[in-house]
């Protein structure tokens, strides 16, 4: 499962489309924890989907992660900032690679 104390673990090591992404990163088979507010570690997700599907605010997008030994689409918090904190998401993932901060 994702780490929920990433943010003192882990560093910002780069920005993807107006997002942090937390390291380590090491393209294509470690990714990294995509997002803040609403973070998703790639390196966890299977590209199952139901976040996409059940998020009531489209808060994610696929994002390609060509290579990646777990899959080769990932869900990206694109829209973090339009999070209502309804934790939808973290609930259905079947990995637990979700962590929604409230607050
Ligand atoms: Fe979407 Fe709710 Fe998850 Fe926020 S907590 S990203 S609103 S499903
Ligand atoms: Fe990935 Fe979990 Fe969404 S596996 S696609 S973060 S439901
Ligand atoms: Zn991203």
């Amino acid at each position: 499962a994702i780490d929920p104390e990433f943010e003192t673990n882990r560093e910002v090591v780069e920005e993807h489309e107006g997002h942090d992404v937390w390291g380590p990163v090491e393209e294509p088979e470690t990714l990294g924890i995509h997002g803040t507010h609403v973070a998703v570690d790639f390196d966890i997700c299977i590209a199952d989907g139901a976040c996409l599907e059940d998020c009531p605010v489209d808060v994610f997008e696929w994002v390609d992660t060509p290579d990646h030994p777990e899959s080769e689409i990932k869900a990206d918090p694109a829209h973090e900032d339009q999070c209502i904190d309804c934790m939808l998401c973290v609930d259905v993932c079947p990995v637990d690679a979700i962590d929604v901060d409230p607050g």
